[in-house]
């Protein structure tokens, strides 16, 4: 074995990244997830080039004050959590306070931000890990994060991503799942200047679905509502016209504010006869 070597701040942020953010749908999921926790009604992605060159993540909630934005970005960060009683009452999507630092530490990321309390938010620059601009700016109430070129100082990582109408669907698929299990939030997914879906955030988990499955889907939905012993199953069945040979279409979501999920019910169950899968999306609810 050659000498241990003590890796370099560098070389260890750029490890410790690539265990939190594989791809352009890491990040976003990420981001989002933030948004969530900042209390968002109305979360909007973009991407281009399946978000390889370019995401985008704009949301209403808190936003940050300036002195805490370049905080944001340094790794064990986090408002979420500050003793480790704390560990045992998390109600956020992220406490760990490491996926902003471990963005930036690949990619090119501007934020501008805002705390309703304050006139002035915050525009800031970070690359690679490295600050380039912290200064005051008028911008709306909440968050922008802009994410520029993805890996573009880890060329092996470049080579890992997958066409870029693949990485966009993954993308997709992450931003219809938190879509549907959060019902209580608005968001938009921009793919390419062209809007893939929009969901309304009215708190009506049928409305959710309907934005990312479409109308013809929606409409030959039934409900399912269930309770036994303090836990509720609820959600919605399709019929087995919509038949799937794949789990694509199955979504379970447990001890969320909305659960989904869509099952395969055995052929004999299904009234069309043998061979035959029927999606259902449900929520369930379990009650401490
Ligand atoms: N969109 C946002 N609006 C308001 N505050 C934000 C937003 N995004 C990040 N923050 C702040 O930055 C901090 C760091 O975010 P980061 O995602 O790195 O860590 P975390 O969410 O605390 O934990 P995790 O690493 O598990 O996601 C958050 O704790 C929060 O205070
Ligand atoms: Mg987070």
């Amino acid at each position: 074995m050659p000498p241990i070597n003590i890796l370099s701040k560098e070389i260890s942020e750029l490890i410790a990244a690539g265990e939190v953010i594989e791809r352009p749908s890491s990040v976003i999921k990420e981001l989002v997830e933030n948004s969530i926790d900042s209390g968002a009604r109305h979360i909007t992605v973009e991407i281009k080039n399946g978000g390889t060159t370019y995401m985008r993540v704009t949301d209403d909630g808190c936003g940050m004050s300036f002195g805490d934005v370049p905080k944001a970005f340094l790794r064990h960060a986090t408002s979420k959590i500050t003793a480790k009683e704390d560990l045992d009452n998390i109600l956020t999507l992220g406490f760990r306070g490491e996926a902003l630092a471990s963005v930036a530490a690949v990619a090119r990321v501007e934020v501008l931000t805002k705390q309703r309390e304050d006139a002035l938010g915050t525009l800031y620059a970070i690359e690679g890990s490295e600050e380039k601009a912290h200064e005051e700016s008028g911008c709306p109430d909440g968050t922008t994060i802009i994410i520029r070129d993805l890996f573009y100082n880890v060329p092996a990582r470049q080579k890992f991503m997958k066409k870029d109408v693949t990485e966009a669907n993954a993308v997709s698929n992450i931003l219809q799942k938190i879509t549907m299990s959060h019902p209580d939030v608005a968001f938009k997914l921009i793919r390419d200047n062209r809007v893939e879906f929009n969901s309304s955030g009215d708190g009506e988990l049928f409305s959710a679905v309907y934005a990312v499955y479409g109308r013809d889907f929606a409409r030959d939905l039934m409900e399912v509502d269930y309770e036994y012993e303090g836990i509720h199953v609820g959600g919605y069945v399709i019929k087995p016209l919509y038949s799937k040979n794949n789990r694509a279409f199955q979504n379970f979501f447990v001890n969320f504010p909305a659960r989904l999920s869509v099952i395969p019910l055995k052929a004999s169950s299904s009234p069309s006869g043998a061979n035959t899968r029927v999606a259902i999306v449900e929520r369930t609810v379990i009650s401490a």
